[in-house]
């Protein structure tokens, strides 16, 4: 009897191992398997996933790694005029945590309800994209598709943590140099109606600390200029320069990612007691931070000069002081700012990619779309930021797209999911896009051109 038992159980696993489709739902949802939440995300394996299946499409694959254990993969397809510029698909590795009790299936089960929705923390941010891009190479491949143009495609470690251990190193090296990288997609957000969104720039994000100084006082004393006085006033002045932005938005004129965001995030003062704060002082020092955010049309050096003439003020013995990453190299300066990302790519000009005929590969990536039975919004600011600013550092075109349609929104969120029509629909889109961007012949002669 134990003997026929384990032999119904070795058949079971048998059964069970083989009868694994290889399917590209279940494809997706082995990738989504792969627990890479912070802090502790795992790249090794879902690495070694994509290698293998880079092997089995036929692609080349390259690891490198800029900083230990966090690996950066290239998956190359080359294409037939390997002088033209390259076109780069980008996704990153790595997923936010999840709280598994809020959820109504584990994070990284990718369990599939019988309606057709994936559940996985990543199912939309943003590990759809990195394998919709291998199985439309698939289709392609299938169908005897030759590309003219290289295709790149970057996966890409700590995204969610500011990308200076992932693409700021990776995109200013030698080794993305050498690709000759012409066009990017990188990720972009689901859309809750039936046309696909379109990322041209991101916001910049920075942290405002004002501090505030004043002569002491007893709490029953009234006079001019206590720190709390002259925080106060430079609250009130951020306040109507918030509520200037907010009604913009409010009557409809720009979306909230168009406007200079700028929300109090933290007040400090007071001498503190074991009992909390004594009542009768007016302490000498205020402090209060913000989170702002600006979009690239904004001309950086008026915010300055704003932030040290009406939000900060010497004449209100008011601080700040000035911290900029950039690249992932701090440089640190004695002002109160802390400037995440730069507004300005190197030749100076604004973080955006521009979406009209100026820029040539538009109208092929729009037309792409269209191909695919797809239509695209109004082109949009993200509100926050992603990879793709590297990009547009460097001066190369670069989009956010993510082709989930009829989609409620939950990056970042508990239940997380995807429909599988709608990630299957997003590879044939993929499909067109890559055969499009790929054979497009270019304008590099007019681009050249002196006349
Ligand atoms: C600035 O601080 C000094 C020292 O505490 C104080 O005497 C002076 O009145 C303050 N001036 C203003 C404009 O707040
Ligand atoms: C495209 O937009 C940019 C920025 O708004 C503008 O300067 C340029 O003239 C536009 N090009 C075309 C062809 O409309
Ligand atoms: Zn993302």
């Amino acid at each position: 009897m134990p003997i026929l038992r384990s032999l119904f159980f070795f058949l079971f696993l048998f059964f069970s191992v083989h009868s694994e489709e290889d399917t590209p739902i279940a494809r997706f949802r082995r990738y989504l398997q792969f627990n890479t939440a912070h802090p502790n995300p795992n790249y090794a394996d879902p690495v070694s996933f994509l290698i293998s299946q880079a092997d089995s499409i036929g692609l080349q694959a390259r690891t490198f790694e800029f900083i230990p254990s966090k690996p950066v993969l290239l998956l190359t397809w080359p294409g037939s005029d390997p002088s033209l510029p390259s076109v780069l698909f980008n996704s990153h590795l790595d997923s936010v945590p999840a709280e598994p009790d809020k959820w109504s299936h584990p994070p990284f089960s990718a369990t599939l309800t019988l309606d057709g929705k994936i559940y996985a923390r990543g199912a939309q941010d943003d590990k759809c994209i990195a394998i919709q891009y291998l199985e439309a190479i698939r289709n392609l491949k299938a169908r005897g598709f030759v590309p003219l143009r290289t295709i790149h495609i970057s996966y890409v470690p700590d995204e969610e943590i500011g990308g200076f251990d992932g693409s700021a190193k990776f995109v200013p090296s030698k080794e993305f140099e050498d690709l000759n990288v012409g066009f990017v997609l990188d990720e972009g957000q689901a859309s809750t109606g039936d046309e696909f969104r379109v990322f041209y720039a991101d916001r910049s994000p920075w942290n405002l600390k004002i501090k505030a100084s004043g002569a002491p006082g007893h709490g029953s004393n009234m006079y001019d200029n206590s720190a709390m006085e002259n925080l106060m006033r430079s609250i009130e002045v951020i306040t109507k320069f918030r509520d200037s932005q907010f009604d913009v938005v409010k009557a409809g004129e720009a979306m909230n990612s168009e406007v200079i965001s700028v929300n109090p995030v933290y007040l400090k003062a007071g001498i503190t007691t074991p009992t909390g704060y004594a009542m009768n002082v007016q302490p000498s020092e205020a402090e209060a931070g913000f989170d702002l955010r600006l979009p690239p049309t904004v001309e950086p050096d008026l915010i300055k000069k704003r932030i040290a003439e009406e939000w900060a003020p010497a004449r209100r013995n008011m601080t700040y002081e000035y911290y900029m990453i950039s690249f992932g190299i701090g440089s640190y300066h004695p002002l109160m700012i802390i400037e995440k990302g730069p507004l300005r790519d190197y030749m100076g000009r604004p973080l955006m990619t521009l979406t009209n005929d100026s820029n040539p590969w538009w109208p092929v990536f729009k037309q792409a779309i269209e191909a695919a039975g797809g239509k695209l919004t109004r082109p949009e600011i993200l509100a926050s930021t992603t990879d793709a600013r590297f990009m547009r550092e460097r001066g190369i075109p670069t989009l956010g797209f993510s082709p989930m349609t009829n989609t409620p929104i939950l990056l970042h969120d508990h239940n997380e999911f995807l429909k599988d029509t709608v990630y299957l629909r997003g590879i044939s889109v993929y499909e067109s896009i890559i055969s499009s961007l790929s054979s497009f012949k270019g304008e590099s002669h007019k681009m050249h051109s002196t006349s």
